[in-house]
């Protein structure tokens, strides 16, 4: 798919604040500093459209982005934030589960994975939350730039495998890294697909 057009709409931090529209919408989680925002740059082409940080918990809203005036990539504050407060992190929760669970036109939610670490609990949970409430999910390893390619076969095979050992199915999994490019024509491609279905 060809981005000719990507923008910032809006951010929020109530669902009845997110934009009316029913155009398809696809959400970036993950733990903070996974490589949310970054992700969303590189999809689009645009290095300034989402804020990037080196330090942790830089997105603290849900920020809405249309593209191609087609459909929204919605980039989400990270979960696992260590400084936050237990205040801010129940906060986090409220509205983002609400966002997850009530949002009509989010028609699947990517889970962003940092490839340079074991499988973190956090994750699984978090997943397994999804499955139990029916929410559509993929999985997108990030930085993987940073690993070897044997590393990262390695990886996923493991992650894989610590999947199974609560799913029957594994979701679909993508590689990718910002800094590369790499995974951008897959994950384009995939959100072809689901917005064609
Ligand atoms: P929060 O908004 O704080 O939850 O973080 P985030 O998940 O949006 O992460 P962000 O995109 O701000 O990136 C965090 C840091 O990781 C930044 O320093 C990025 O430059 C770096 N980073 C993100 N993606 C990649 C990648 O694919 N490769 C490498 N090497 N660094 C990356
Ligand atoms: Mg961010």
């Amino acid at each position: 798919m060809i981005i000719k057009e990507a923008e910032f709409v809006i951010s929020c931090t109530d669902i009845d604040k997110c934009p009316k529209s029913k155009l398809p919408e696809y959400a970036f989680i993950g733990r903070s500093n996974v490589g949310k925002s970054s992700l969303i740059n590189m999809l689009t082409g645009r290095n300034f459209l989402a804020k990037v940080s080196v330090k942790p918990g830089k997105t603290r809203v849900i920020n809405h982005f249309l593209i191609n005036k087609d459909w929204y990539l919605v980039d989400l504050p990270g979960y696992g934030f260590a400084h936050a407060s237990k205040v801010d992190r129940q906060k986090w929760e409220q509205f983002i589960r609400k966002f997850l669970l009530h949002r009509e036109n989010l028609f699947c939610i990517f889970v962003l994975i940092d490839s340079r670490h074991e499988p973190q609990r956090i994750d699984l949970d978090f997943m397994e939350w999804l499955g139990e409430k029916e929410i559509p999910f993929v999985i997108v390893f990030t930085k993987t730039d940073k690993l070897s390619k044997t590393k990262m076969s390695q990886f996923e095979l493991e992650y894989a495998e610590k999947l199974m050992e609560t799913w029957a199915e594994t979701p679909q999994m993508f590689i990718s890294s910002s800094e590369t490019g790499l995974g951008r024509d897959e994950i384009l491609d995939f959100i072809e697909r689901v917005n064609k279905s």
